[in-house]
């Protein structure tokens, strides 16, 4: 494929929570091999709309599409079979598991012994830190480490996308440069597509392709990096 196709698309996307609207027009591209940053303050919406993607708040209205077949009312677990994983807080790692089970947890759709073994050496490539830490306990990992592991769990799988929801929140900001320094590399070494949704604009820009600003369930202004900025949609107080 090449960088102008298609990965995720949504189309006119309307989600409520009960009676009261969520999401309402909600329309965006991801395509194949970007970064693409959908960013917001908090209550925006973004938790929201990384559910609708997953399926696990029903659309209302409109249509989602991922890999050009319409997966609008596909069950989650059918949306993760075909290659969408999720890294957030409620994804998180299990304190009591070591590191090296915590990984292989999320293999545990791959059987082949080989295979498991081969991706499980590549994770501690990307991520060394993880390898020095195997037999240790996940709960005992710094706030920065556990989000690397949630990540690599995702990555075990080489999902065709990647989604991360808020990776950055709670951490310190020298720790957040290397979560994002990583989510650039996987981009672009690993060749992963990548949905980054956060409330952190600014290092959010700094690596992502193209981004989305969601402010109250709508997508409010889209374009490039340089786009946003000059745009001074950031200025807007809703966004700080
Ligand atoms: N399960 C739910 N039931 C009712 N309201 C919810 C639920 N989840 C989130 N909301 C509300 O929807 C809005 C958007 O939430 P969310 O998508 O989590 O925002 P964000 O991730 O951008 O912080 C918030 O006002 C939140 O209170
Ligand atoms: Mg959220």
């Amino acid at each position: 494929m090449s960088k102008t196709d298609l990965l995720l698309e949504s189309n006119g996307l309307y989600t409520s929570y009960g009676r009261i609207p969520m999401l309402m027009d909600v329309s965006f591209r991801l395509r194949e091999g970007e970064i693409c940053a959908i960013l917001g303050a908090n209550g925006a919406g973004k938790t929201t709309l990384v559910k609708a993607i997953l399926g696990m708040v029903k659309a209302d209205k409109g249509t989602m599409t991922f890999e050009g077949e319409d997966i609008t009312t596909m069950p989650t677990h059918k949306r993760v079979a075909k290659g969408i994983q999720v890294v957030s807080a409620e994804t998180g790692t299990f304190p009591k598991m070591t590191v090296e089970k915590n990984l292989r947890l999320g293999a545990y759709n791959i059987t082949d012994q080989k295979l498991l073994e081969e991706r499980c050496e590549e994770a501690y490539e990307s991520f060394p830190v993880l390898k020095e830490r195997l037999h240790q306990k996940a709960g005992t990992l710094s706030g920065g480490e556990r989000t690397m592991l949630a990540i690599a769990r995702a990555c075990i799988n080489k999902p065709d996308l990647l989604i991360m929801d808020e990776p950055s929140l709670g951490l310190a900001p020298i720790v957040v440069d290397e979560v994002f320094r990583i989510v650039r590399k996987l981009n672009r070494e690993n060749d992963m597509s990548i949905m980054l949704v956060e409330q952190n604009v600014v290092k959010s820009l700094g690596v992502s392709d193209y981004g989305y600003i969601i402010q109250k369930g709508q997508i409010i202004f889209e374009g490039n990096p340089d786009q946003i900025n000059e745009s001074g949609i950031l200025d807007n107080p809703v966004m700080s």
